[in-house]
């Protein structure tokens, strides 16, 4: 069974129409050669099935596959309709009634009973799922029925490919390296006094010794990368409300990460008073009371870091002399709300990164990420010794709306960068610790940013995981500094003392 749409509907009218039946006559057989197909491969377009006149209106029957979808087709039918009725018979059509429309998308199996707006049922039968549709004329001319389509589709493929077809590519890898450790570095650092559990889930309180090992990365990063390749520091926001979301597709999928952010529903004091009390008085906080007294969440704390960037640019058109711009972040941190379980500081729902961000005409982009690429290597060979790898990867601005594969285009996507654990065994997991990936369109055209030569323009970004840095540093070179590679310690000085306990 092929992909259907059928479309019962009425165009609401002002006067009966029965004076106009050969004329709507005419117009529905014309159309049937002209705006129904219009666009669609030959024998594709959409097909008024029947029509008939009442009182008050004129109803068709239209079904279509996926090509001029009876949603639009009827759309499509309003104005001429309008046309020839208003000036040959003074008609009004006041609008178009939406009397009964179901899609049926070929399926293999049901993918369960889900709640999805504007779906009043839902059935499998006969090699295909059968949604019937709960709307009126402005969710056609908003796509709803396109938009519901595509979840659907997505979600046939999902249980058919199950959700875990990450792609993984291997693009590059280093050669074998002996480790001089072969610790859980996490624990050790704890033995060591280095890093303590914040009160917090999944984060850390970082002593004197591994923020330098942090500033330090910070430090290469900046003076073998960042600075030589002309990147420039801004500050971007770190409390990140829906819109930003909705721009960067982060609202089709981050829901299970976010750590939620809702403001109170005022400040005045008064208001409040009822809270501060009940905990001077019984030393627990009324969390229930705060529910109560908290608005709604407008958003969520910092996950992908680059998106409210884009704020900035939003709206704007950019003189070409500018391009490719390149700048960076490390304001602040970025939250996840991680699975569950014992991790150490590899998996963290607080951590620390920079952000680069470039953007320009693709070609630009393209130079930038092979800057990028070129000067990673030159710190993770020369530098910090490591051994690693780069996989080609589901782009993580997929993986972040939930969405696998690889994407569409071949020259966007994201190359993660991993390292080698030795704790984990030869056949362990490797740890992704930092990636560098071509956005192409996306974010330009998700806020709207233009460039004055009217060139298409694309952006990349890169983020370096100071955690993961640390992480893998650490797994394969171990905490002692006399087994640090000699142009890392000149970077890095002399390990501080830490604070001690008795
Ligand atoms: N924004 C990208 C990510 O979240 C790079 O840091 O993976
Ligand atoms: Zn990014």
């Amino acid at each position: 069974m092929d992909l259907e749409f059928k479309l019962k509907g009425t165009f609401r009218t002002s006067a009966d129409p029965a004076d106009a039946k050969e004329t709507i006559e005419q117009l529905f057989e014309e159309a049937g050669e002209t705006i129904l197909t219009k666009g669609a491969p030959a024998g594709q377009g959409a097909q008024i099935r029947s029509w008939n006149l009442k009182e008050n209106g004129v109803e068709v029957e239209i079904v279509s596959g996926r090509y001029v979808r009876a949603h639009d087709a009827i759309i499509r039918l309003r104005k001429p309709l309008a046309g020839k009725l208003g000036k040959e018979f003074h008609i009004g059509v006041r609008g178009v009634d939406v009397d009964h429309f179901t899609i049926s998308v070929p399926a293999e199996q049901s993918v369960g009973n889900l709640k999805i707006p504007h779906v009043s049922s839902m059935e499998f039968k006969d090699g295909a799922i059968t949604l019937e549709l709960d709307v009126g004329e402005s969710e056609l001319e908003n796509r709803v029925p396109d938009r519901i389509l595509t979840l659907m589709e997505d979600k046939i493929n999902e249980k058919l490919y199950g959700g875990k077809t990450e792609h993984w590519n291997l693009l590059w890898e280093s050669e074998k390296k002996e480790p001089k450790f072969t610790q859980d570095p996490t624990p050790e650092m704890v033995k060591q006094g280095w890093i303590k559990r914040g009160a917090s889930r999944g984060q850390w309180i970082h002593g004197p010794q591994s923020t330098k090992l942090f500033r330090t990365f910070e430090k290469i990063v900046y003076d073998e990368l960042l600075e030589p390749l002309g990147y420039k520091e801004m500050i971007f926001p770190k409390l990140i409300p829906w819109e930003v979301w909705q721009k960067s597709g982060h609202a089709k999928g981050v829901y299970p990460e976010i750590y939620y952010v809702c403001p109170p529903k005022t400040r005045d004091p008064k208001f409040w008073e009822e809270v501060s009390d009940h905990y001077k008085v019984t030393h627990e906080v009324p969390v229930e009371l705060i529910k109560s007294k908290i608005g709604d969440p407008i958003g969520g704390m910092c996950y992908a870091q680059c998106p409210p960037f884009w704020m900035f640019l939003q709206g704007e058109t950019i003189p070409t002399t500018e391009f490719p711009i390149t700048v960076f972040d490390r304001s602040g941190t970025s939250h996840r709300y991680e699975s569950g379980g014992i991790h150490g500081m590899e998996r963290v729902d607080e951590f620390h990164r920079i952000e680069i961000v470039w953007l320009g005409p693709k070609d630009d982009v393209l130079d930038c990420a092979r800057e990028l690429h070129e000067r990673y290597m030159h710190i993770f060979n020369d530098i910090l010794d490591l051994e690693w790898r780069k996989a080609w990867v589901t782009p993580w601005f997929m993986a972040q709306e939930g969405l696998t594969g690889i994407s569409e285009q071949g020259e966007t996507g994201t190359t993660d960068y991993e390292a080698s654990l030795p704790y984990r065994g030869e056949d362990g997991e490797w740890l992704e610790f930092q990636n560098v990936s071509v956005n192409g369109t996306k974010y330009p055209s998700g806020f709207n940013v233009k460039c004055q030569s009217g060139e298409e323009l694309w952006s990349g970004c890169s983020g370096v995981g100071l955690e993961r840095w640390t992480s893998a540093f650490l797994a394969q070179k171990g905490l002692d500094p006399e087994n640090w590679p000699d142009e890392f310690i000149k970077r890095f000085g002399e390990l501080p003392e830490g604070i001690r306990f008795l």
